[in-house]
């Protein structure tokens, strides 16, 4: 097999982790060179025995060593535009980090220049999409087994040191994260899309920080049972803050939104970032059928709608303490598999767009109080991908 020289912008914890399983996954690989300031991944790409290569000023310095069989973007979510549109430039396959990018003006800017064509391969990581549970998830609702979607409930609840990495990492500033929703659930929308097989077309919002505020600073308790310090667990890395109560985080640490698809498929969605019962899960109920996927354990449940009998139940196993449960793995054979040539990779770059919109018009709606119309969003989306932009 061909050694894969791969060039990396943003060697934060995340692309460190999908080199990691990279490796692990059979692939022959060299990390010819990166540029990161203060590379956070590098000890867990030490630890996987990968050399992060030469370190480079600039982007552009990187790309001049090349050529490279893949370049990677995992920088905060504010510079993935920008570095997207250096990498697409050198014509070398991309793979990008989710959210594809932050603001819908670089969405529609970016679909514009996919839509004309000429690009290379841009492959983002929307991980779920590779999952087994994911993959049966989507199967399922094609072949029909649950007739005609009609409603869906879904949850992320997160462990409060997950909270409190939020709170203190850059994700806590709109201007670099986007959002609690567009980092943490535009995997979830991407696929209840999918399972709707609608855009979403109203939506409204509620949600807030009443965990993570300077005013709990001093009250909140500090300590899990055991004794051990709380909220500190994980390193808050680029721009990190000290404490999780004292930062200057402005987006939420818990929102609900109530959204409904163009095909009347009615949705609600809870995540709160300070749970002691975590969970992902999403309850899809159809005319012929009832589907639970809980995300968390890895479990499937399914039951037609008049069966007395007990529901199906298939259990994925392999969970893992970073509650990834093996996609990352799987997200690294797909990878290859599209570089190879041999199958597609299982989400689109316009896949990935539509489902950062629909969070942001989420987010929207939050801002507003009112619900949203989203018809306007998705006409200037396809205005945008006709090559023929309309301004509103
Ligand atoms: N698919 C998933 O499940 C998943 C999980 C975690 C993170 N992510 C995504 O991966 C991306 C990175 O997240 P992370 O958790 O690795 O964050 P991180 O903070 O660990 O890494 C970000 C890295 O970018 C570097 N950086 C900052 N400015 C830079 C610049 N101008 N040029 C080059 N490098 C720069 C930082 O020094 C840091 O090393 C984000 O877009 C995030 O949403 C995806």
């Amino acid at each position: 097999m061909k050694t894969y020289r791969i060039g990396v912008i943003g060697l934060g914890q995340r692309i460190a982790h999908v080199l990691a399983a990279m490796q692990e996954m059979g692939w022959t690989l060299e990390v010819a060179g990166h540029v990161d300031p203060a590379p956070v991944g590098a000890p867990i790409l030490a630890r996987a025995g990968i050399a992060p290569g030469r370190a480079f000023e600039t982007p552009a310095e990187l790309i001049a060593a090349g050529p490279y069989d893949l370049l990677m973007v995992g920088t905060p979510n504010h510079l993935h535009f920008e570095h997207i549109n250096l990498a697409l430039d050198t014509g070398w396959p991309v793979f990008a980090e989710k959210p594809i990018v932050r603001t819908a003006a670089e969405t529609l800017a970016l679909a514009g220049r996919l839509a004309k064509g000429g690009t290379p391969p841009l492959f983002i990581g929307l991980v779920m999409r590779s999952m087994p549970i994911v993959r049966e998830v989507i199967a399922r609702v094609d072949r029909g087994d649950l007739g005609e979607i009609i409603s869906v409930d879904a949850t992320e609840h997160l462990p409060p040191e997950h909270g409190a990495y939020l709170a203190r990492n850059w994700r806590r500033r709109a201007e670099w994260g986007g959002s609690y929703f567009l980092d943490k659930v535009v995997h979830d929308f991407d696929i209840l899309g999918r399972i709707a097989q609608g855009r979403v077309a109203r939506v409204a919002s509620f949600g807030g920080r009443r965990v993570f505020t300077a005013d709990r600073a001093e009250f909140a308790p500090r300590t899990w049972s055991d004794g051990e310090a709380a909220y500190g667990a994980m390193d808050g890395g680029w721009m990190g803050a000290n404490d999780a109560f004292q930062s200057d985080m402005d987006v939420t640490d818990h929102q609900t939104a109530i959204l409904e698809y163009d095909n009347q498929v009615r949705l609600t969605f809870h995540a709160n970032s300070h749970t002691s019962l975590p969970e992902r899960r999403w309850y899809v109920a159809g005319t012929e059928g009832t589907m639970i996927a809980d995300l968390a354990r890895n479990k499937l449940m399914i039951r037609p709608a008049l069966s007395r009998k007990k529901p199906e139940r298939i259990d994925y196993g392999g969970v893992t303490a970073d509650a990834h449960n093996g996609a990352d793995q799987a997200m690294a054979v797909d990878l290859l598999a599209a570089l190879e040539g041999e199958a597609a990779f299982p989400v689109t770059p316009f896949d990935s767009m539509e489902a950062g919109l629909t969070v942001m018009a989420i987010d929207e709606a939050l801002a507003t109080g009112e619900v949203l119309d989203c018809r306007p969003m998705w006409a200037r989306y396809d205005a945008a991908r006709s090559a023929s932009p309309i301004r509103s």
